[in-house]
């Protein structure tokens, strides 16, 4: 137990991940009871605050995060709270932090969580590092980043050498929350736990693979982070390339964490590489025009505020993927994702070949759609199969009906994701969490991508706001009946095949 009590310090708590994500999950985790008692919460931020301010700030983020603040709760929460003056490129505020934190009252366990820039990482680490608070004598150390690590593959080379300069890799937890999301996690048992899937899981019996994370959210006030980075490298590069690893991994021989990355990272490795030549072919690139989303008119990328007016930063990418292994050759995984798109919605969907035989032509049920194996990742948490039974009557008719898991429904925990993985950072546990060879990989998967793309700076397709993209994306598409799924309604495949 005493091996779990730790101070959180976390970087730019005044920022927007602090504010919104990391101070609303650790006030659940300790109204929870996940927090023991003795635990302290350290904010760093460049404001000239004392405990008070920034606990009434907290108090605001929290009644503005949650919709269920218990009092009490709230004033235990508080009184775990110390705010420490830091310039992240003062040297002399990393000794004052230092001495503050050896007092009896902070446990000697750190965690430094990194909620700043990304190009502020190794600032960050370097300056701890002069201060010997890397250094394990009293306590474990541990240092939490964010996603994007790095800009593109030199980059991330840079930050991992720099990194790693001062923190051995097992004190290193790069956070990728989807990975903290249950559904996501549920791939993984759901998989492994059944043999019922494993026969179909390969190359014979599925077409191919869609991976959506459509949201009806714009930049919303992070225009100076997203015109630099670009859907590409927000969310492609590491979300959805983890959510594609999760579906195509073989088995680990073990559940720890190492078992895991390696198996992870053999899928990445197996991505068949996108020469300059072919991303037009394999990758596609948009902007949200003005639109409307829920009734409501809403401004164009370019009208944002922050945003240059002449930029070409896509808000909207979608990729084709193939690995090359025995399972998947041939099988094409199609990424996409998007700003101001139609709805709010996370999904794999996996669709099956056509049964070998058109057995049932000459009867009522002439044209059987292949079957599909939907995981919902949010809004909703399910886990659907689409099959075909005999409707009642005299006649042979067939209709297409939904196997839902008992979890259907179930909304989605947008903070959850949070907890889980700031408890395992805690606990020790990198399951989770990305290893550095993962992130290199990943990288060298989309670097040919964001090299071309920063050299083509003159147009970009459109869509308006409120809609599913452009239609040009369809050209990412093997074949004429693929067509792209946006739900887990059956109507909402229907009417894209239409
Ligand atoms: C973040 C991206 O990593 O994920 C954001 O930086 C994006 O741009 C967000 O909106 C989506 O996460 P979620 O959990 O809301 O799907």
């Amino acid at each position: 137990m005493k091996d779990k009590v730790c101070t959180f310090i976390i970087f730019g708590v005044t920022g927007h991940l602090a504010r919104t994500k990391l101070l609303p999950a650790l006030y659940r985790l300790d109204a929870a009871g996940m927090l023991l008692p003795q635990t302290r919460i350290a904010g760093l931020g460049r404001r000239d605050w004392d405990n008070d301010t920034w606990r009434r700030q907290v108090t605001e983020h929290l009644q503005a995060a949650l919709d269920d603040v218990d009092q009490n709760l709230l004033n235990r929460f508080l009184q775990r709270l110390t705010f420490i003056p830091l310039e992240l490129g003062e040297s002399r505020h990393y000794r004052a932090m230092a001495e503050i934190l050896a007092a009896p009252e902070y446990p000697p366990n750190l965690v430094f969580y990194l909620a700043i820039p990304p190009d502020q990482y190794s600032l960050a680490a370097r300056h701890l590092a002069e201060v010997n608070l890397n250094v394990e004598d009293s306590g474990w150390r541990r240092l939490v980043v964010e996603k994007p690590f790095g800009y593109d593959l030199e980059s991330a080379r840079l930050l991992d050498h720099a990194l790693h300069r001062d923190f051995r890799e097992e004190q290193i937890y790069r956070i990728d929350h989807y990975l903290g999301k249950e559904t996501v996690q549920n791939i993984f048992v759901f998989r492994f736990a059944n043999l019922l899937l494993e026969p179909l899981w390969n190359r014979n019996y599925i077409d191919h693979v869609q991976i959506t994370h459509a949201e009806t959210s714009g930049v919303e006030g992070r225009a100076g982070y997203y015109d630099s980075a670009g859907a590409l490298r927000d969310m492609l590069q590491s979300h959805l390339l983890q959510m594609l690893a999760l579906t195509a991994m073989e088995p680990p021989p073990q559940l720890d964490a190492e078992s895991l990355r390696d198996e992870k990272v053999k899928v990445l490795k197996s991505i068949r590489p996108i020469p300059a030549s072919a991303v037009h072919a394999h990758a596609f690139r948009a902007q949200y025009a003005r639109g409307t989303i829920a009734g409501r008119e809403v401004p164009g990328y370019l009208e944002e505020e922050g945003v240059p007016p002449a930029s070409t930063t896509e808000t909207y990418a979608a990729l084709k993927l193939y690995l090359d292994n025995w399972r998947w050759r041939g099988v094409p995984f199609y990424l996409r994702t998007g700003k101001r798109l139609a709805k709010n919605r996370s999904l794999i969907a996996i669709r099956f070949k056509h049964p070998p035989q058109q057995l049932f032509r000459q009867t009522h049920i002439s044209r059987l759609e292949p079957n599909w194996l939907l995981l919902g990742i949010q809004p909703e948490q399910c886990i659907r199969a689409e099959v075909y039974v005999q409707e009642s009557g005299t006649e042979m008719r067939a209709r297409k009906i939904q196997l839902d898991a008992s979890t259907c429904g179930t909304p989605a925990n947008r903070l959850a994701a949070y907890e889980t993985l700031l408890l395992d950072v805690i606990d020790g546990d990198h399951a989770l969490f990305l290893r550095s060879d993962e992130v290199l990989w990943a990288w060298q998967v989309v670097d040919p991508i964001l090299k071309v793309w920063s050299v083509e700076r003159d147009y970009i397709h459109t869509y308006p706001a409120g809609s599913w993209g452009p239609e040009e994306v369809n050209r990412l598409f093997d074949r004429e009946d693929h067509h792209w799924r946006h739900g887990l309604e059956i109507h909402e495949c229907q009417e894209a095949e239409q």
